[in-house]
């Protein structure tokens, strides 16, 4: 949640730093700001409400010269999104200016102790008792910014990635991580900033991933310097960065979502790669190679996720249980970090997350970790928290993924959990030679069936515009195909913003079906395989009661084709890989129809990307 973005250079910043805010709009865009020191040594500081795009147009004719800068777009936490909660923020003096990301938590008291002390404050947000805490640090001391920064972090508590540029010290920016995410760029004589990499990626690909509690020092002409909260100094460890410039522009595409639903052929690719061998009917998953033993003794796995990932948890128990017969339970991370629950020192929690910055399902690891648990990662944003904060996991590789609404990640999280579901059942011996090269073969065509249906977007596109009119949706299936149906409604309602549920299809008896009148659109997930004949008939409970029926069935189907109002074919495939194909036309359905409804699909209101807030 929040971007930051910050540049010292020899280059002109505000370029660079507008270019960055729009790469980092996808975390948050209720209000944008940027501060620069401008080549007159003024620090100029612009804000506005709403998208980066109202921000260019009131830079338009402001002074915005200057080698350094930093720039935000934010979520609101604290205090609305409006100009005066904008970031950056400045210290009482005018003379520093700072942008965060995160949540201080006793911003409260520190508020007042500096209000008594007479400082001025003119926001609701957070944020802004850490520069005036740094002032103050600094007006008291008589120290210089690079001191002061330490000692006022050490009194706050809660979640930062702060980045600081001081008028009276031009040739150097601060930036500074605890909770969430903050990367370093290293140019040729020049440094950036970034929530992430988007905004660093067209420029350099040496980075260093900031580790929770460090502070780096940017100066002018010098080497970057990192410090732990007590001025400890650290080595830095640079990296190189693994994504493209390509991978995070639109290609041609009307919205990064459309993109990436139809990349997801090449994703699932890209996630088996190296992994899935069916030449051998094998999968090599080396994260469970190298802790064999840890899998083979697992008492169970807790999976703990948070949305679309809770929905890839839920398939992933389905194909696990199946598959290698280990108990696997699925929580929420929210409830599991809450509620004390039993974990046992066999015990393996997995993390499933795009981003692996979600701030609950980091704290349900911490939790297990407290209990002796072996923790697993499955994340799509290498070098993110998750990763590294769990012993071992595994990338799902579906590369940057920009649109709020999880699409190719979701996907690639459920391929990923069947080759660790195929791994672990070689390892255990639960399926036999035949089943295991069977499924391996199958898994790899994947790709190829999810291009198929592809071809068919025409025809969905065409059916959205019918259901602008609705204001409820239902989503049905059974077995595997009951986390898709949640999978589909979550799509629809957080970009169309028409309220959906899913529900298995039995349990619609016991109190939906109260819902259904000549209106309401169910969309029946009803392939082949599966409890095929039950779902048939819970698509005649509906028919009955007159509801409209818009079902995805098997290449071929005749049956629930004939009671069904519309109907999308899927390619045939095995019963656990179905949420691989059945995911796809629902991603498009939610798609066509929130265009039609004119919704920005890949910025929905409210919601940001990474949800680095609890
Ligand atoms: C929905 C969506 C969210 C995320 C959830 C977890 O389309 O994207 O529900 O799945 O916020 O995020 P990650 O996977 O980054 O932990």
């Amino acid at each position: 949640m929040c971007g930051i973005v910050g540049y010292m250079g020899p280059k002109e910043a505000a370029p660079i730093l507008i270019k960055g805010l729009h790469r980092l709009e996808y975390r948050g865009y209720d209000s944008a700001g940027i501060a620069l020191i401008n080549g007159n040594g003024k620090l100029s500081i612009y804000k506005t409400k709403g998208k980066v795009a109202n921000l260019e147009k009131l830079l338009s004719d402001k002074d915005v010269s200057g080698c350094v800068g930093i720039a935000h777009t934010r979520w609101a936490t604290h205090g609305e999104p409006n100009e005066a909660n904008a970031h950056p923020h400045l210290s009482e003096h005018n003379n520093i200016a700072l942008i965060h990301n995160g949540i201080i938590e006793n911003y409260k008291a520190l508020k007042e102790e500096l209000v008594s002390k007479g400082y001025h404050f003119y926001s609701d947000t957070d944020t802004e008792v850490i520069v005036q805490l740094i002032q103050y640090i600094m007006d008291t001391h008589k120290i210089s910014l690079t001191e002061a920064v330490p000692q006022a972090l050490a009194n706050v508590i809660g979640a930062y990635a702060i980045a600081i540029i001081d008028k009276d010290n031009p040739d150097v920016m601060i930036a500074a991580r605890k909770g969430s995410p903050l990367i370093v760029g290293i140019g040729k004589d020049e440094f950036f900033i970034g929530s992430d990499a988007t905004p660093i990626v067209e420029y350099t690909d040496k980075v260093v991933y900031l580790e929770e509690g460090q502070i780096a020092l940017m100066e002018r002409g010098k080497e970057l310097q990192v410090t732990d909260l007590n001025k400890i100094n650290i080595s830095p460890v640079v990296k190189k960065l693994e994504i493209s410039l390509e991978e995070i522009e639109k290609g041609g595409f009307a919205d990064f979502m459309l993109k990436e639903i139809y990349e997801q052929p090449q994703t699932l690719r890209n996630s088996m790669s190296g992994r899935l061998h069916p030449d051998l009917g094998e999968v090599r998953l080396s994260g469970i190679i190298d802790n064999k033993e840890k899998f083979l003794n697992a008492r169970r796995i807790i999976i703990c996720a948070c949305g679309t990932s809770w929905h890839a948890a839920l398939i992933g128990k389905y194909m696990i249980e199946e598959i290698a017969r280990i108990p696997v339970e699925v929580e929420y991370s929210s409830e599991f970090r809450y509620r004390n629950p039993v974990i046992y020192d066999d015990d393996i929690v997995i993390a499933i997350s795009q981003s692996g910055e979600t701030a609950d399902t980091l704290a349900a690891l911490k939790l297990a970790r407290t209990k002796g648990a072996f923790l697993f990662g499955i994340c799509n944003v290498v070098g993110s928290s998750i990763p590294r904060e769990t012993d071992s996991g595994c990338y799902t590789h579906a590369g940057p993924e920009i649109g709020v609404a999880s699409t190719k990640a979701f996907t690639a999280q459920v391929s990923t959990l069947a080759l660790l579901a195929l791994s672990l059942a070689k390892e255990k011996g639960t399926i036999d030679d035949a089943t295991r090269l069977r499924l391996v073969a199958e898994l790899q065509r994947i790709p190829d069936k999810i291009e198929k249906i592809l071809k068919h977007d025409r025809n969905i596109s065409m059916l959205a515009p019918i259901f602008t009119y609705a204001r409820n949706f239902i989503y049905l299936g059974r077995g595997y195909n009951y986390p898709v149906a949640l999978e589909g409604a979550l799509k629809l309602k957080e970009i169309s913003y028409i309220h959906a549920e899913g529900y298995p299809a039995a349990e619609m008896k016991h109190g939906p079906i109260a819902l259904i009148d000549e209106e309401l659109p169910v969309v029946v997930i009803a392939t082949r395989k599966g409890k095929y004949d039950k779902i048939v008939s819970n698509i005649q409970e509906i028919k009955s009661r007159k509801g409209k029926i818009i079902s995805i069935v098997t290449e071929g189907d005749v049956d629930v084709r004939k009671i069904s109002d519309w109907s999308f074919e899927i390619p045939d495939t095995e019963e656990c890989f179905v949420p691989l194909l059945s995911t796809i036309p629902l991603q498009l359905l939610a798609y066509h129809i929130a265009v039609v409804k004119g919704r920005n699909v890949d910025q929905p209101r409210n919601l940001a990307k990474s949800v680095t807030v609890e």
